[in-house]
């Protein structure tokens, strides 16, 4: 494993070592603990969106490990692929990091990237997939549940890079996920098709909310407007309208946990009340995004 670009590319061995490893990691640094794995260490993290999250977990993780995290803004460097080629700047990079990871429009970017890299190259978001995403919301769902085989998610919302990673986690790793989108915001066939193939009956895409929640586990959400789709906005409200998560949906599984990848769009996807919901593990979601991306670095970085 050089990099880490998609939960589709791992096999299902590889994300269970990264889940065990950041369990142990959290609690030993939850102890008061240290791992200096990564002393002397660069990590390179190019930015052509916003973030919260991504950005302090991976810089905060990167510290932790005694590693020298850089992270650097598209004007910096006159965007990414736009004063000299993706390949160039891989190439660059290269000679003077231990890694890089990259939140990008295309997620061709990260491809291109990886291929032109010999360090590792970590997949932060791009348009396609979220992975550290998925899997620190698949490592918050085994924590609550203690286990992830026979687990149901229900999303509802958009079938965007959120969406899509999840399902392939869920194909990767026993789980069954049924997403409820108005038409035109589906996760496409082919991912669909792909999480089925890989386990059967994974992907279920359905239109009506009330019937995903059914027997549901979790009930995870996402903006109905993604970064890069601003211009879409009163559309995609319009559009989206029947698609919150809100308490009558939350009354038709009342012992689902609510997830959601935040920043959430309250009056939007979500209502107040069901982020504020006893069930809402949202928080929990975001603190394991730093444990997650702590054994990811140290599983890329130190070998
Ligand atoms: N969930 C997530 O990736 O948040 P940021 O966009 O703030 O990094
Ligand atoms: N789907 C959202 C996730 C944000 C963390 C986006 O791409 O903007």
């Amino acid at each position: 494993m050089k990099d880490f670009l998609s939960v589709s590319s791992c096999t299902a061995d590889e994300l269970l070592e990264l889940l065990d490893l950041s369990d142990k990691l959290k609690k030993y640094y939850k102890k008061g603990n240290r791992d200096l794995c990564l002393v002397g260490k660069s990590l390179v993290m190019l930015f052509e969106k916003p973030s919260l999250r991504t950005r302090m977990s991976f810089q905060i993780a990167m510290a932790q490990l005694g590693g020298h995290p850089i992270y650097v803004k598209p004007e910096d460097i006159g965007g990414i692929g736009k004063r000299e080629p993706i390949k160039d700047m891989a190439r660059v990079l290269d000679r003077y990091a231990n890694g890089i990871m990259a939140r990008t429009f295309a997620h061709e970017t990260v491809i291109e990237l990886a291929k032109f890299a010999e360090i590792p190259v970590i997949n932060a978001l791009t348009d396609w997939s979220h992975p550290c995403q998925a899997m620190a919301d698949i490592m918050t769902i085994r924590e609550h549940f203690g286990k992830l085989a026979g687990i149901k998610i229900a999303y509802i919302g958009d079938g965007n890079n959120v969406a899509r990673s999840l399902a392939y986690g869920c194909a990767k790793l026993g789980m069954k996920i049924v997403i409820a989108s108005p038409k035109g915001y589906q996760l496409d066939k082919e991912s669909i098709d792909g999480t089925n193939k890989i386990a059967a009956g994974t992907t279920t895409q359905i239109n009506n909310p009330h019937d995903a929640v059914k027997g549901a586990d979790v009930i995870y959400t996402d903006t109905w407007v993604s970064m890069g789709q601003e211009d879409e906005k009163t559309k995609r409200v319009a559009d989206f309208q029947g698609f919150a998560v809100d308490s009558k949906l939350l009354s038709e599984a009342p012992k689902a946990k609510i997830m959601h990848c935040l920043p959430a769009y309250r009056g939007y996807e979500i209502t107040e009340e069901a982020m504020e919901s006893a069930n809402s593990i949202v928080f929990d979601e975001a603190e394991n995004r730093l444990h997650f991306q702590r054994a990811l670095l140290k599983k890329l970085l130190s070998q």
